[in-house]
């Protein structure tokens, strides 16, 4: 069956975050490292639990992509194992399995994440310069001071392993890496990864400042006086606009939830790492979020039941979300929880 809202759209892709802890502190998500990450283990879903739901997903509403997100996903502990168990599934269920990440420890997981199943790997990676990097991500540390080196490393391995789809995620601030913007697209020109542009959006604590913000037509024309983008038909339910630079391996994409909406086509439902399902990333935490975990840990409730539950909260997903000055009023959970 599937999963439909009113307005027709079909809900078949899963964003599940495993965690709302992060090993950085980025400028654009949690600057100065304010927002709390605490949930504890009682409040996170089990990986039990999560697997449940999951299949609960995969079972009654042919979902056709998990992508598992954090915080920082492999921060959470055995997420190796919870991976492979998900990717268990993939036989029965015939679904694609994506992982985001932000690389910093990722290395050591790259041949396991093959193995388990993961098709798709999204890393992001905001700049390409050792001092920005720190400054962005908050990573000036000494364990973490190399982050960028190890991201890099970590991303030239990935590429030799045949993973259906490698992305790079680079949200642009005006004034603090906007000047990378060429250095990002040459950073792909011989590598088979999409790279894809984010614009930065507003979170309940991400303190946003209207200056850093430049929209995906402000980066357009930067490329276009050094390469010719030719647009790619993008697939029903893709956010991103893509493109080709002729003689590159490369493709470019951007995401654009600030300058246009793409709800008419979202397909996307997220489970927060604290058991809410949200129906739209810009959801308020009070209202539209519905906690799946009460439901699950209630012994009278069924899987049934539950199904019945994710079904009725679906079909009254809002039209769309609000625009942008008023998103900023709104307090809307941070991204930790959450996982883009
Ligand atoms: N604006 C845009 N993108 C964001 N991300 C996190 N916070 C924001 C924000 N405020 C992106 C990160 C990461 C993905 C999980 O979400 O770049 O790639």
């Amino acid at each position: 069956m599937n999963l439909e809202d009113k307005f027709g759209r079909e809900h078949n892709y899963l964003r599940v975050s495993l965690t709302d802890r992060c090993n950085l502190k980025c400028i654009y998500c949690n600057p100065m490292g304010k927002v709390s990450q605490k949930l504890n283990r009682n409040e996170l879903l089990s990986f039990d639990e999560l697997k449940r739901l999951i299949r609960i997903f995969l079972s009654e509403f042919g979902i056709k992509k998990i992508r598992l997100t954090g915080g920082e996903p492999l921060l959470r502990k055995d997420s190796d194992k919870f991976i492979r168990s998900i990717g268990e599934l993939k036989t029965l269920y015939g679904f694609e399995l994506a992982l985001t990440t932000n690389g910093t420890i990722l290395k050591n997981y790259l041949p396991a994440l093959k193995l388990y199943g993961v098709d798709r790997l999204n890393i992001s990676l905001d700049s390409l310069k050792p001092l920005n990097y720190n400054y962005i991500t908050g990573c000036n540390d000494s364990h973490l001071s190399n982050s960028l080196k190890y991201v890099i490393d970590s991303i030239k391995i990935a590429e030799t392993m045949n993973f259906k789809e490698l992305k790079i995620n680079t949200v642009i601030l005006k004034g603090i890496n906007d000047n990378e913007v060429i250095d990002f697209v040459n950073f792909i020109k011989n590598r088979d990864i999409t790279l894809r542009f984010i614009e930065y959006m507003p979170f309940g604590d991400n303190e946003w400042m209207k200056d850093r913000f430049i929209c995906t037509d402000e980066i357009i024309e930067k490329i276009k006086k050094y390469f010719d983008l030719e647009k790619e038909n993008d697939c029903y339910g893709s956010v991103a606009e893509t493109y080709r630079i002729s003689n590159f391996k490369g493709k470019v994409g951007f995401i654009s939830p600030i300058s246009s909406h793409f709800c008419k086509s979202c397909n996307r439902l997220r489970i927060k790492a604290n058991g809410k399902m949200k129906l739209c990333l810009f959801s308020s935490s009070s209202k539209e979020e519905i906690d799946l975990k009460g439901y699950l840990r209630d012994p009278s409730l069924t899987d049934s039941d539950i199904k019945q539950v994710i079904m009725s909260s679906v079909l009254n997903k809002e039209k769309e979300h609000a625009p942008i000055d008023e998103l900023l009023k709104l307090k809307n959970s941070s991204m930790l929880n959450t996982g883009g």
